[in-house]
């Protein structure tokens, strides 16, 4: 995280959380010490965001083998509580690559596993300076010289991170080099990412911002009221498709109608080579409640179903750029009509 708050912090024997769920009226810290507690705090979201669940997961290996010392668990028993760790959320590739990162080291002992996954934070951070820079350059080249007005989806911010965000890193970036007229931040259902974490972030760092519900993205693309959309990823395909919170395609829609850049901002760890398309990713299918009820009162009436997807795909011909800490791959209609390949080194 930027400033004075850490999103995730190892806390010596535990692993100290922001919790997400209570920004912004509060803001408290959980300590998790134990693997059942993690991943109920990964399911429930009080961290979130790919990136930062990387660094999760990664610190999660070093808490399942702390309590099979504790708890005099066999090798099997706290292996497989690494697994429940990885297998906590499905979509973001980041929470497994970052389990898998770290678990090697297991052999190695606590603090082998904890200064792996002190690397992964720390590179995360370094990643996202450079996201923001790549990505400011790529979209000040294209644009008029004034600033910018600029949609975002979910929050792909330094909560969504080890600290100054994917996407947010971007605009962080634009509203240092005085680029940044406003941001809308669309609400993001079904749990307000965008308008509790989003906002929060975008108000502490000084930038405008108005919180629009996800229905109004489009309208506005298709208005003439955004310049270009930013977000983030969970998960992108070898051939472009990109994972992202859900309502992500009806701002790629919309963009791609209006010809404004759509362009997501993410870190070559979302990248999944294993997979050839978007079909593959597998996405979370949430709790209908948080689509049937708000705020704890049932809204939809009995009988009523749900479906409740957390990410969609988008497609890559909708994606404009994908900006990563190497640089920027024009996606759509660009250098790399036949998907990414990671540069060497
Ligand atoms: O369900 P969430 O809040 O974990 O979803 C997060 C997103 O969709 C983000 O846009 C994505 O993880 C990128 S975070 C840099």
């Amino acid at each position: 995280m930027t400033e004075d708050v850490r999103t995730v912090e190892w806390a010596g024997n535990g692993l100290r959380l922001l919790d997400q769920t209570v920004l912004p009226g509060r803001v408290e810290h959980v300590v998790v010490r134990d693997v059942a507690a993690l991943v109920d705090a990964i399911r429930r979201l009080v961290v979130r965001g790919a990136p930062a669940l990387g660094v999760a997961g990664a610190f999660g290996v070093a808490i399942a083998m702390l309590q099979a010392e504790r708890e005099g668990w066999d090798d099997a028993a706290r292996d497989a509580a690494i697994a429940r760790v990885r297998e906590a959320r499905p979509t973001a590739v980041n929470l497994a690559a970052g389990v898998d990162r770290a678990a090697p080291l297991v052999t190695k002992g606590v603090d082998a596993v904890v200064a792996e996954a002190q690397a992964l934070l720390d590179e995360d951070i370094r990643n996202n300076r450079a996201i923001g820079a790549f990505g400011a350059d790529w979209i000040t080249a294209r644009a008029q010289d004034r600033p910018l007005r600029i949609l975002t989806h979910c929050n792909a911010g330094a909560l969504a991170t080890a600290g100054w965000g994917t996407a947010l890193g971007v605009i962080r970036e634009l509203h240092d080099r005085g680029r940044v007229e406003t941001v809308y931040a669309d609400e993001t259902r079904p749990l307000l990412q965008g308008a509790r974490l989003t906002a929060w972030e975008l108000v502490r760092a000084g930038i405008q911002c108005l919180v629009q519900a996800d229905g109004a993205a489009p309208g506005a693309i298709l208005r003439g009221m955004v310049d270009v959309a930013v977000i983030g990823a969970d998960r992108i395909a070898a051939n472009g498709d990109t994972a992202n919170k859900v309502g992500s395609v009806g701002v790629a829609l919309a963009c791609a109608a209006a010809g404004v850049p759509f362009v997501v901002a993410a870190p070559w760890s979302t990248v999944d080579l294993s997979l050839a398309s978007g079909d593959l990713i597998p996405i979370e299918e949430r709790d209908p409640g948080e689509v049937l009820a708000w705020g704890g009162v049932r809204t939809a009436p009995d009988g009523a179903g749900a479906s409740n997807p957390a990410f969609d795909v988008t497609p890559a011909h909708l994606v404009t750029a994908l900006v990563t800490e190497t640089g920027v791959l024009e996606v759509a209609g660009g250098e790399t009509p036949g998907g990414f390949r990671r540069p060497a080194g």
